[in-house]
């Protein structure tokens, strides 16, 4: 004990409330030795973990990892929202009572760290000064030495950062031990892993996985599923799965700010990162807030401001490439020191591949493994169409790489935010974009989000279902009392933002291609709704919003057919109907769900029987 208090002494951490946090689990974790991490370890923490054979090295400054093959996606059947009170329950939040849960994921913690190192990782889900600072604070432990690297990358990470809080015990208390991994029994009956987050009490515990979307606890179970809880408990924000950018004219100098939620791996990391398509490069251009979380509150002048807690992009390996995003290629090129989970790597030439990386894999199979680590060479028939890399492979890289970061990301006073967009992989029925001018309607949007589920979580893909918001997996409290906060918060700003309803992902049911060509030409869609909260648009509307009139769309030099163009321009009444019947369904799961929303979706209903 004494030795594990010296380190403390010796790292320089002063708070007596981490302190005392710190030591509690090193001693339940029976933990051997204690290192507190900075973002000015990262070089020597590259060179131990490659030392120690965790991560390979992946070119010039960039590094590889390799997960276990059971253990590469969020487990949502895993994740638990727990608080002392029953009322907390809601429909996806998989509500325990902190009684029940806590001694279960203690007992599998219980002396976990036996003979190893505890990280200690004191970090900030915001920029420095941000209005919403006192929430963002907080402290990871774990034993894996990857998951440190990867939250230097991901959050804002120091001692300093903790030392002097304006309360000292404001901190979320983030524990994580990794397990035994090959004796977990992922998605058996005898499942051992646990990735609870105790809202009222500002704690989560996760054991059992290395994932980042289960084990980087800054970023989902403090960033949005705690953030969310906060907010609510507070009344004074929206914690949102939600990416953050800005579009400037440079023709007439004005920007205006977009966020919005599309579920995850559903392409916002790629909108965030969207570079202008060459016909309109020349006057706009897109600048990169945040890809993953924002954070929403009302400033003292009435607008709707927005800040992207994180301090880096966990993005989707697959179809990346110079054609879909060029901006994100070089934000993982050499000497950023981004690192590549559960691609395809080159143990000879030391490149990585991923599907849609080149239009067809490397000629050459010499040295290639996949990313369960098996020569590509040397696999056997039945696996000869398997995909190389897993398709929730990811990249890991700081904001400071992104090309297109915008100037200001850490401003601490936030972005106002012009429009909020809902979207996800939905193959028919939702247009391109539909614009929504009014708050309920918006919300309602919002909330009857459907989409295709994606690789990003274990078992699901291809699956349509409801996500709210694309909060579905992060929702930490009831949706009806979700709902209400939302039309609170954004219903105090004096300057309403727009809100719409995007689809990049109809396709043709013939031969199933994509009817919009997407990735950097999805800005012509951004660009109609920006005019729209200008007034310069006036579409025409329709029972579920407002549409585009074809001449309202700039689309220069775009390639798409006339059948593809006038398919995603046009509201499939009957289509729409049949799904207003799914939808009285999913929202009467929802209890104390506010009138204005049924309002609102008797508005829809009816607007369609008319048609
Ligand atoms: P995120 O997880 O929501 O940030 O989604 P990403 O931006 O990482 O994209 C997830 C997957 O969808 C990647 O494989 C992308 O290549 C793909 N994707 C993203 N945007 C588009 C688009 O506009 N059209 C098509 N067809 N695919 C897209
Ligand atoms: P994504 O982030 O939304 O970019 O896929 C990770 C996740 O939500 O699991
Ligand atoms: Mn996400
Ligand atoms: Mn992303």
């Amino acid at each position: 004990m004494a030795d594990l208090e010296k380190s403390l002494d010796d790292a320089g951490l002063t708070n007596s409330s981490v302190r005392e946090y710190v030591l509690h689990w090193a001693q339940f974790l029976d933990a051997e030795r204690i290192e507190v991490v900075s973002a000015v370890d990262d070089a020597r923490l590259l060179r131990e973990s490659l030392d120690a054979g965790e991560i390979d090295p992946a070119g010039e400054g960039l590094y590889y990892s390799r997960s276990y093959s059971k253990d590469t996606a969020r487990s949502e059947e895993r994740t638990i929202v727990a608080t002392s009170r029953p009322q907390d329950e809601g429909v996806y939040n998989n509500w325990k009572h902190t009684d029940e849960i806590r001694p279960v994921v203690e007992g599998h913690m219980k002396g976990a760290m036996a003979g190893k190192t505890m990280y200690v990782i004191p970090y900030l889900m915001s920029p420095p000064g941000s209005p919403l600072e006192r929430f963002a604070a907080g402290v990871e432990i774990t034993d894996n030495r990857t998951v440190c690297l990867h939250m230097i990358r991901m959050a804002r990470v120091g001692i300093d950062l903790i030392n002097d809080l304006d309360e000292p015990d404001m901190f979320v208390r983030a524990v994580h031990v990794t397990g035994d991994l090959p004796t977990l029994g992922q998605g058996t009956p005898e499942d051992k892993r646990y990735f609870v987050t105790v809202a009222d009490e500002r704690t989560i515990l996760h054991f059992g996985s290395s994932y980042g979307g289960n084990a980087l606890l800054g970023k989902i179970a403090h960033g949005l599923r705690q953030a969310a809880y906060d907010g609510w408990a507070s009344g004074e924000f929206l914690g949102e799965q939600f990416m953050l950018l800005g579009v400037t004219d440079k023709e007439t100098g004005e920007k205006h700010h977009i966020c919005g939620g599309f579920p995850s791996a559903s392409g916002k990391t790629n909108l965030a990162m969207t570079l202008a398509p060459d016909a309109l490069g020349e006057r706009y251009h897109v600048e990169f807030y945040g890809d993953d979380i924002a954070w929403l509150w009302v400033g003292e002048d009435g607008h709707l401001y927005g800040m992207n807690p994180e301090n880096g992009v966990f993005g989707v390996a697959k179809d990346t490439n110079e054609r879909t995003n060029p901006t994100a290629l070089d934000a993982v090129a050499e000497d950023t020191h981004a690192l590549f989970t559960n691609v395809a790597y080159n143990e000879k030439t030391h490149e990585v591949w991923w599907e849609g990386r080149t239009p067809a894999p490397p000629a050459d199979l010499d040295g290639w493994r996949d990313w369960k680590g098996e020569l590509v060479a040397e696999r056997g028939a039945d696996e000869a169409d398997a995909p190389w890399a897993h398709p929730n492979s990811r990249f890991t890289t700081t904001l400071a790489n992104v090309p297109n970061v915008a100037a200001d990301f850490e401003k601490p006073e936030g972005v106002r935010i012009d429009a909020i967009i809902f979207g996800g992989r939905t193959r028919d029925r939702e247009p391109l974009v539909r614009a929504i001018t009014d708050l309920a309607e918006g919300v309602y949007d919002g909330l009857t989000l459907g989409a295709e589920a994606t690789a990003a979580a274990e078992g699901v893909e291809g699956k349509l279902r409801y996500d709210p918001m694309s909060m579905r997996p992060f929702m930490s409290y009831p949706e009806g009392a979700y709902a209400a906060h939302w039309l609170k918060i954004v219903g105090a700003a004096t300057h309403q933002p727009l809100f719409a309803h995007v689809n990049w992902f109809q396709r043709d049911p013939e031969d199933g291609h994509f009817r919009w060509p997407g990735y950097r030409e999805n800005l012509r869609a951004l660009l109609w709704i920006i005019a729209r909260t200008k007034g310069e648009v006036t579409g025409r509307q329709t029972p579920v919003g407002i549409l585009p009139l074809e001449e309202e769309l700039d689309l220069t030099g775009l390639d798409i057919s006339r059948e593809d163009l006038d398919t995603i321009l046009t509201v499939d009444v009957d289509r729409w109907r049949e799904e207003m019947r799914f939808r009285e369904d999913h929202l009467n799961q929802f209890h104390d769900l506010p009138e204005e929303i049924w309002a609102a979706h008797r508005r829809v209903a009816a607007a369609l029987e008319q048609e």
